[in-house]
């Protein structure tokens, strides 16, 4: 793991950034190219101003189904993304923030007591451990240990996205996700660009080309990333626009299941509602939507997703001969150039 780039990326989160509008790009705003929910809406505006002034994610991260889960938050920062999934997953539900910042911790810490308050909990259902992203174990996190795992606009900083992706699944249950927001490239870096401090720091130079997601993703454990929204990002620096040349880049949220090894069958579905805040209409991802009580034929591993992860009590699902509406696999390695490119 490269040192360097993890002391650059700690002074810049640490120091050289005190709020969202030093960055230099335009990615803390992709947010609005999304949808946010009400409960998450109700959550934002209860968020202390000193974190929220500290953001600097790609996208409010908030999945659904999350009544009583235990979160984790990889590159947490100060705290934004947890504070609203904690108010969403209750007082019995509970959300780790791990980060390997001082100054951001600082920030998150200080106001669990705050938020637990204002979010009608008798005790904090918060936590913010230091530590690095690519080895969870030296932060005492263990096998299997949580629901659900989050991140927003941290992965693309790191220098070791595998052993991220790795400690993900290993902590994560069997049948749930990591649900995240980052920076994705529509080619690989060059040089140039990767040695550029500022332009890693920022999350350009780390920025995976989003073909070897797919790769890594699969070597590690992983489902096919599935790809739930993306926006494309502005440069607001000239002087970084032009090493970045015509390389073009984008803030993506996707999700990745760690699923048992064998799949299911295709399969007949039928969402039965009862998601908060999506009651008629469901969104996995860009290509699967379910509307409550429209019965859809679906892929083996859409099938396997349905059954085996937290949404398995909102659906009804029936073996079939039927097929899928179409192949999924080939519509998937269009990717993002389906969408912002
Ligand atoms: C772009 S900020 C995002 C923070 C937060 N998720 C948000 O949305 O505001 C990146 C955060 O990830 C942390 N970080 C970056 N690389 C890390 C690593 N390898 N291990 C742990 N934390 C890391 C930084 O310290 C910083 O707080």
């Amino acid at each position: 793991m490269s040192k360097e780039i993890l002391d650059n990326v700690k002074e810049y989160y640490g120091t050289v950034l005190q709020k969202s509008c030093d960055l230099k790009s335009d990615v803390c705003c992709t947010a609005k190219t999304r949808v946010m929910t009400k409960s998450a809406k109700e959550a934002l505006a209860l968020v202390h101003e000193d974190v929220d002034s500290r953001y600097y994610g790609c996208g409010l991260i908030v999945p659904e189904c999350l009544e009583g889960m235990k979160i984790l938050d990889l590159g947490s920062g100060a705290g934004k993304d947890s504070y609203v999934l904690s108010r969403l997953v209750g007082e019995q539900g509970h959300v780790t923030g791990i980060d390997m910042t001082d100054g951001q911790l600082d920030v998150a810490r200080k106001y669990q007591q705050y938020h637990a308050g204002k979010f009608g909990f008798s005790k904090p259902n918060t936590d913010f451990v230091k530590g690095f992203i690519e080895n969870l174990g030296a932060a005492g996190l263990a096998d299997n240990q949580f629901d659900l795992i989050v991140s927003n606009c941290v992965v693309n900083l790191s220098p070791d996205k595998r052993a991220v992706l790795a400690e993900a699944c290993r902590v994560l249950k069997e049948g749930e996700e990591f649900f995240f927001g980052d920076m994705y490239a529509d080619r690989n870096q060059s040089e140039e660009i990767r040695q550029n401090k500022m332009l890693w720091c920022e999350g350009f130079g780390g920025s995976l080309w989003w073909e070897d997601l797919y790769k890594i993703a699969a070597e590690v454990g992983f489902s096919r990333p599935r790809l739930f929204a993306a926006a494309k990002i502005n440069v607001t620096n000239a002087e970084l626009e032009a090493i970045i040349g015509d390389s073009q880049f984008a803030s993506v949220t996707y999700r990745l299941f760690k699923l048992p090894h064998t799949n299911e069958p295709v399969t007949e579905v039928v969402y039965n509602g009862g998601i908060t805040d999506f009651e008629d209409s469901f969104k996995l991802d860009h290509e699967w939507t379910f509307n409550k009580g429209e019965a859809q034929v679906v892929s083996g591993e859409v099938a396997t997703i349905l059954k085996t992860s937290r949404f398995a009590s909102k659906f009804t699902l029936t073996a079939t001969d039927r097929q899928p509406a179409y192949n999924e696999v080939s519509r998937a390695r269009i990717g993002l150039g389906a969408l912002d490119f």
